[in-house]
């Protein structure tokens, strides 16, 4: 069995998992009502935060899983990129009980434990990594496409300045509404209408060929309209909602954009799936159209369940896995691997 651990933001999370990528528990102590009143997260709070959960946490895991000390194998930990405070509260305890229990550490990159995270095995069912998949790792700090192939991470593109989840994040606390603002958003996007020519969203193209993304221009714009027609969480529910509809529209937008020239650029053999991760995946109306996108070029799209795509340690562990499949197995993350 092995043990997650995960604690590079603003969630505790702890995992065990069996060597064939079944989940055996998956608990997370979420700070998000800690850091609500300060409109994100705040380092010092989180680090304090997970000193306080992490332990009983595990102690939680092993109760709920029926499991004792002796049957940790090995132990996956977030090791980075995070809050250096978090995530040295994670990678503390981590050592400590690998060398209290004999057991191997592996040191997990965060943006790893999203990537694999929708091949993570639910209800016993195995889930095979293909030989080439595309994955959008789309989270609160991070928007990148990359190219698994072999086992081997090649990252085709990211973010020039603000990540996709940040600029949701920070047009949401501008209108008023509370943080996280991705799951606000979506939900008064609902009740809205995409109206392009009352809110004009601009689509950012470089100089340069680039696929890169850019979210900072569509962040300036809205909150330069949702000044200018005063649109807030106690004004008029209607602009709120349309509000909401054409900027979330316009964020996704330029995934497609992008995701589409990826695609075209590609050389054979071809990827077979595309996946998604990252908190952003557990939007609704994105995952509907990223369907819709597989479904027209006929390749299979995979969705992590949503409690899979915001952080958790199982991707962390199930990541952990991969990193030490036998050697020889192309799945396996190499050293080569570029996961920046
Ligand atoms: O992966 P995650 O839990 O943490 C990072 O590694 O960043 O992602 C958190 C981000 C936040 O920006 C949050 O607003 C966004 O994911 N998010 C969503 C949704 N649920 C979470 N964004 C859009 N729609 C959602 N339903
Ligand atoms: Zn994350």
């Amino acid at each position: 069995m092995i043990l997650g651990i995960e604690t590079s933001c603003d969630e505790t999370s702890v995992a065990l998992l069996d060597s064939d990528g079944t989940v055996r528990v998956n608990l997370i102590a979420s700070q998000i009502e800690r850091h609500r009143p300060f409109g994100g997260v705040v380092p010092e709070i989180a680090s304090r935060e997970h000193l306080q959960h992490l332990f009983p946490l595990v102690s939680r895991a092993l109760d709920d899983a029926h499991a004792s000390w002796g049957d940790i194998e090995k132990i996956a930990v977030t090791a980075g990129p995070g809050l250096i405070g978090a995530l040295l509260v994670g990678v503390a305890g981590a050592q400590g009980l690998s060398y209290a229990l004999g057991v191997p550490l592996i040191a997990v990159n965060h943006l790893e434990g999203h990537l694999f995270s929708p091949y993570l095995q639910r209800d016993g069912a195995s889930v095979p990594l293909p030989d080439r998949f595309l994955s959008l790792v789309i989270s609160g700090g991070h928007s990148s496409i990359y190219d698994v192939r072999g086992g081997e991470v090649t990252m085709l593109n990211r973010t020039r300045d603000d990540a996709i989840g940040e600029t949701f994040d920070k047009v949401a606390k501008f209108i008023g509404l509370p943080y996280p603002g991705g799951p606000q958003i979506e939900q008064h996007a609902l009740a809205g209408k995409i109206d392009r020519d009352r809110f004009a969203f601009p689509m950012p193209q470089f100089k340069d060929p680039s696929v890169d993304f850019s979210y900072s221009g569509i962040k300036a714009e809205a909150i330069r309209i949702a000044r200018q027609q005063k649109i807030r969480i106690d004004g008029d529910p209607r602009a709120l909602s349309d509000f909401c509809a054409t900027f979330q529209e316009a964020l996704f937008a330029q995934l497609f954009d992008r995701l589409d020239t990826i695609w075209s650029t590609l050389r054979k053999p071809m990827p077979t799936e595309v996946v998604m991760a990252g908190g952003v995946a557990a939007n609704g109306t994105l995952r509907d159209k990223m369907t819709a996108w597989g479904e027209r070029r006929g390749v299979i799209v995979r969705l992590p369940e949503k409690r899979y795509c915001t952080d958790n340690a199982a991707m962390i562990a199930f990541a952990g896995l991969q990193r030490t499949a036998v050697a020889g197995d192309p799945r396996r993350v190499t050293a080569r691997s570029r996961v920046a």
